[in-house]
């Protein structure tokens, strides 16, 4: 969807508002400032990874104190979580990750630098289960092209939910995508990942007893 500049302009003062009141382990948001530079701007750690709608980050957490020598972005578009994972990062002594106050359904070209990540986790992405609303999800062709731009040979990327059409319709973009080779064989997921940190929603949803979808990719 494009949407008029007008309107863009605006939906970007907003978040540049929202990321100054995002607290310190959030990145402002200056659209004149953009691609984010993570690398030169955070030099000396191992590895970079971005985790894209992280909730209240408890996954994010988990994966930061097992990886001390690798820096997330985590990106959530709302300001309250944001705000909530800043203080319990502080609270847990966490320095290795920042945020992005961010919808990534209104921007995502252009927001990172090519070749950045290392690694890239969508851990699950509301589903929007109605066919009229599937126009909300924001896996799109277009959406893993950037993903692809952004991410360095070799990343790993995770995208893990329990809802089966959204699993197929994620597999669908990524398999056409020719730099996105499922690590599993075409159109595999996997049920776990041994060692994998469990998020909020995933034991939100295994306490349901619902099947848990991974789909994992690596960058040609
Ligand atoms: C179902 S929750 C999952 C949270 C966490 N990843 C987990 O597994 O517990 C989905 C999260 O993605 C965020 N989100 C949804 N759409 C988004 C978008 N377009 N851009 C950025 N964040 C988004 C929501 O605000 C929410 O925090």
């Amino acid at each position: 969807m494009t949407l008029p500049d007008s309107v863009t302009d605006k939906l970007k003062r907003i978040l540049a508002q929202k990321s100054e009141r995002g607290g310190d382990a959030c990145l402002r948001f200056d659209p004149g400032k953009l691609p984010f530079l993570i690398r030169e701007t955070f030099p000396g750690y191992e590895s970079y990874a971005l985790e894209i709608g992280c909730g209240w980050g408890e996954f994010t957490r988990a994966m930061a104190a097992a990886n001390p020598g690798r820096l997330t972005i985590a990106v959530e578009k709302k300001l309250a979580r944001v705000l909530s994972c800043g203080r319990s990062q502080k609270h847990e002594g966490l320095e290795n990750i920042r945020y992005v106050i961010l919808d990534v359904a209104w921007f995502f070209a252009g927001i990172f630098a090519d070749e950045t990540f290392d690694a890239i986790t969508i851990n699950f992405p509301d589903p929007w289960p109605k066919a009229r609303h599937h126009k909300h999800r924001f896996i799109s062709p277009e959406f893993a092209a950037t993903l692809s731009k952004i991410a360095r040979p070799g990343c790993r990327l995770i995208f893990a939910t329990d809802n089966y059409p959204y699993t197929r319709e994620a597999a669908e973009t990524f398999e056409q995508s020719p730099l996105w080779k499922n690590t599993e064989g075409p159109y595999l997921a996997r049920g776990h990942i041994p060692g994998r940190p469990v998020s909020f929603f995933e034991q939100l949803h295994r306490n349901e007893g619902a099947p848990i979808y991974f789909l994992e990719y690596e960058k040609t």
